[in-house]
């Protein structure tokens, strides 16, 4: 679909090439397009019956359909709790359940996404930093395009099932002595000096249009009607971003009038945007040691921290902490009340929840989704540690 890509710092508008922050001031950039043109074509699109999965909105994607690199993300299920529901006193809680995606977890939505787009311009490698799920997830779509994979790992910090994944859709693995951080800062220096090499970490905007799509979906899973309050858990800060445009859109498109309350949720070992958020401040402050059980969001330099203290400033939402203690308890609930095996990162989700009821940041005629980004086969060791085998 037609698009410019917009700086969200100074607002100046690019045609879409290859650059992943603003070339005036640095800042990131977001995709947009020309609503009012797009929007029959969606709504007729939306009337269409039909399976759930990114590609249904490709309307409002940046890309070609007739390009897609898929493998059928997207169209997870939306669970409706019925026992853990009971702790929290309210009207209705859904999971949705992104651990459900092809290499299990929601990367796969931006990922489809930003690798038919590294098709599109001709790139030959694709590249990421990650703490493991973006790996997993880029080598697996990657392969399917035909294009070799490069990925930079904080060494010894990510769960051994997502370092087999990537191994196993054949990337290259560049161990990092250091934390993510460090990882991120050199894929963005390999990446602005080598053309060829395309860079699909969250500062991407590609990769938020696909997640995005998480928004739609529940949109329609509940009946054309959006939540009062979502819960993402928060590492880099991308999915939360990238999950308020789908929503916004939904405004912006006139499909809904309301828009959820966005709460993020950080471990408390890693929780510059929480603490920012906290004190109001205009700008995060890194941490220089992020720890954390949760080890998918062991972050101390969220790359999207603008944009997320804009979803939850906007939305009127927040972000919170979780401790590991409080991360690993959501993660047995789930895995015991509702069925739903979530790696710790992912259940961070349902520990804010928890909290946020305790906080009074909820009320009890109130319907809550909390999106489960990760699946706990993951990281077998993390769970193996809450259980006796
Ligand atoms: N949950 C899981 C399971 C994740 O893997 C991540 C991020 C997040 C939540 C947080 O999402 O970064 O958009 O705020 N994982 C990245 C990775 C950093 O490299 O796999 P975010």
């Amino acid at each position: 679909m037609k698009h410019l890509l917009q700086c969200i710092g100074c607002s100046k508008e690019f045609k879409p090439t290859q650059i992943y922050t603003c070339p005036e001031c640095g800042d990131l950039l977001q995709i947009i397009y020309d609503y009012a043109s797009l929007g029959r074509q969606l709504r007729e699109s939306l009337n269409t019956p039909g399976p759930l999965s990114v590609w249904r909105y490709h309307r409002i994607l940046p890309v070609s359909i007739k390009n897609a690199v898929s493998i059928g993300e997207g169209g997870t299920g939306l669970s409706k709790s019925s026992r853990l529901i009971q702790r929290v006193d309210t009207t209705e809680v859904y999971f949705k359940n992104d651990g459900q995606n092809p290499t299990g977890s929601f990367k796969d939505r931006g990922m489809t996404v930003a690798i038919t787009r590294a098709v599109e311009i001709g790139a030959k490698r694709v590249l990421c930093a990650s703490t493991g799920n973006t790996s997993a997830s880029m080598a697996a779509y990657a392969a399917k395009a035909g294009l070799r994979a490069v990925v930079l790992i904080p060494k010894g910090k990510i769960a051994m099932g997502k370092l087999l994944q990537a191994v196993v859709h054949g990337a290259k693995i560049i161990q990092v002595d250091g934390n993510f951080d460090k990882a991120l800062e050199r894929a963005r220096g390999m990446a602005s000096r080598r053309r060829g090499l395309y860079l699909v970490n969250s500062l991407n905007p590609y990769r938020i249009e696909g997640q995005k799509t998480l928004a739609f979906e529940v949109w329609e899973q509940l009946g054309r009607r959006v939540p009062d309050v979502v819960f993402v858990p928060v590492g880099n800060a991308g999915n939360i971003s990238a999950i308020w445009k789908g929503f916004q859109e939904l405004r912006q498109l006139r499909l809904t009038r309301e828009v959820p309350r966005m709460i993020g949720v950080q471990a408390s070992g890693a929780a510059p945007l929480a603490d920012a958020y906290a004190k109001g401040l205009e700008e995060v402050v890194q941490w220089p040691n992020p720890e954390t059980v949760a080890s998918a969001i062991r972050i101390g330099a969220p790359v999207s921290w603008k944009k997320a203290l804009r979803a939850v400033r906007q939305s009127k939402g927040a972000i919170i902490k979780a401790s590991d203690e409080e991360i690993t308890t959501a993660q047995r609930l789930l895995a015991n009340h509702e069925g739903i095996f979530a790696e710790p990162a992912s259940a961070a989700s349902v520990a804010g929840l928890l909290k946020a009821k305790r906080l009074h940041l909820i009320k009890t005629y109130e319907t809550i989704v909390c999106v489960i980004t990760g699946h706990g086969l993951k990281d077998q060791k993390a769970a193996a540690n809450f259980v006796s085998l």
